[in-house]
């Protein structure tokens, strides 16, 4: 009896294993796609402005950072995981759009998905990297944002 129980248990968890794995693939190519789409302003993602993303990305930022200083390993894969899956601004991009639109449509893309793979990759290590190594990868996010702004703030 003891020995079935034990069986059956073992099967439970072998089935959730796997299809944990499978949701998280699943998730992490939505959030890869829909990303892309709101860089490319292909219509309404969510309700939200980019002011409320932008001020969210920020915070989740200053999360990953106090983590890093206080060796809180759960702040730094949560601010980083915040990251990752932002939603997309209603409207995309393009109601933004004013000045270097040419450079902008072009180069924000490539921004963007640096600052996704860098929170990736920060997500990925942040239970096991050293915290130098977690703001090393933090900064690269940071810089990512920083770009972005440039192209928009000149
Ligand atoms: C695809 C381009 C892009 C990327 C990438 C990006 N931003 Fe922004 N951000 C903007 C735009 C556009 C604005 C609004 C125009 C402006 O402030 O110049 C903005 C504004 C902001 C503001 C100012 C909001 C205000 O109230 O004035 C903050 C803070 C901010 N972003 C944080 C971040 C952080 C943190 C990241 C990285 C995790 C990031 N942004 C990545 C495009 C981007």
């Amino acid at each position: 009896m003891f020995k079935r129980i034990v069986v059956v248990c073992a099967v439970l968890a072998a089935f959730s294993g796997i299809a944990m794995a499978a949701e998280h693939k699943h998730g992490e190519e939505a959030g890869m796609s829909e990303h892309m789409a709101h860089v490319m302003g292909q219509g309404a993602q969510s309700d939200f402005t980019l002011m409320q993303i932008m001020h969210d990305l920020s915070f989740q930022l200053n999360r990953i950072q106090f983590g890093i200083l206080t060796n809180n390993r759960l702040m730094v894969e949560q601010g980083a995981t915040a990251i990752t899956s932002h939603p997309a601004p209603k409207g995309g991009l393009k109601p933004y759009l004013k000045k270097n639109v040419d450079d902008i449509k072009s180069m924000a893309p490539v921004i963007d998905q640096d600052v996704h793979k860098a929170a990736v990759e920060l997500a990925h290590d942040a239970k096991t990297a050293t915290m130098l190594d977690l703001q090393e990868k933090t900064n690269s996010i940071t810089k990512a944002c920083i770009s972005c702004h440039e192209m928009f703030r000149n």
